[in-house]
């Protein structure tokens, strides 16, 4: 079984160039009143506190309370602690945006998600897209959900358990290879939907089973929006998987933020790309204006940078 638990990375660099675009993508199904499903092939475990052990990554910290006055739900905890200290990744991610005034439209609208899940002002609880989703679908549309990983399929049971009732009918969580799962559901009976394929690349595998599920899932679900993120990571695996990508004879949106340079010694992330088919027609034009402003105010060096490109038939 893979170590990687989202809880350690939430509020990256990575999970607000993920999660701004998500949130932009969840916007676009609701301006139509036809029912969507969403398919989470990796969910996470949903929603996971910044004061944690986990994501503080101070273990001393563990018995950190939620103050009484705070929306929003509490999240489980994950059932054991990092034993060591580290920097919080999130202060390098979500933290160097709050309180900004005069982002782009896709950021504020990013943050205004945000808050939802916290007290006025305050950033302490983040939601992972499964939370995300949720907050934003109505009545008719359907949550569908996966996760393999034992402990985190717990804590995201125990977190919709207890935060989600009120839409436990429209929302299914399945223990299983999401890769697999979300063949068996496409096309959703609403002939319109979106698949996040968000997996932890913690196997060479991630990279060929993204792109086969985007291409099989094509063939089952033309019109169907899906949400790639993948890592920039120094592995000829991401250039294969963004040149085969680009190739797909369909309709595409490519974003890619650069945090850093990166590491002399190969290793690291400096940076994350979302490839998204069938997006919204204002995905492109949202970009533009948010890609420069997110290198600037996340960029860790120099090397910070951002691409943006579209399919010939946009
Ligand atoms: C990057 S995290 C997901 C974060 C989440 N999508 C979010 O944005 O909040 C990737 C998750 O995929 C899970 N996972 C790994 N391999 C999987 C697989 N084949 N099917 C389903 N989940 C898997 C991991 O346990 C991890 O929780």
């Amino acid at each position: 079984m893979f170590s990687y638990r989202h809880a350690f990375h939430v509020g990256n660099h990575a999970d607000v160039l993920k999660h701004a675009i998500l949130v932009h993508v969840l916007d676009h199904f609701n301006r139509k009143d036809n029912p969507y499903w969403i398919i989470d092939t990796h969910a996470g475990a949903g929603i996971y506190d910044l004061q944690g052990a986990w994501a503080s990554g101070r273990p001393s910290e563990r018995h950190a309370t939620r103050p009484a006055q705070t929306r929003g739900p509490r999240p489980a905890r994950p059932e054991a602690e990092p034993a060591r200290e580290r920097r919080a990744e999130y202060l390098d991610g979500v933290a160097r945006l709050k309180g900004a005034a005069h982002a782009p439209a896709l950021i504020m609208r990013y943050l205004e998600a945000l808050q939802a899940f916290n007290s006025p002002g305050e950033l302490r609880y983040y939601p992972g897209s499964p939370w995300l989703a949720l907050e934003a679908m109505r009545d008719r549309d359907r949550l569908r959900l996966f996760e393999l990983h034992p402990s985190e399929v717990d804590v995201l049971a125990q977190n919709l358990s207890h935060h989600a009732r009120g839409r436990s009918r429209q929302v299914a969580l399945t223990q299983a290879d999401g890769f697999e799962g979300v063949k068996a559901l496409l096309p959703p009976p609403t002939r319109r939907g979106m698949v996040l394929i968000d997996p932890s690349y913690e196997s060479k595998q991630d990279y060929r089973h993204t792109l086969t599920a985007v291409q099989e899932g094509l063939k089952r679900f033309a019109t169907g929006s899906f949400v790639v993120w993948y890592p920039l990571v120094q592995r000829r695996e991401v250039q294969n998987l963004t040149r085969a990508l680009e190739r797909l004879d369909t309709v595409w949106v490519h974003a890619a933020l650069q945090v850093r340079r990166p590491a002399s010694e190969g290793f690291g992330l400096h940076g994350s790309g979302m490839f998204v088919v069938n997006p919204p027609w204002t995905l492109h034009d949202s970009l533009a204006q948010a890609l420069p402003w997110l290198a600037k105010t996340l960029g860790q060096d120099q090397g910070a940078s951002h691409t943006l490109t579209r399919s010939a038939r946009s």
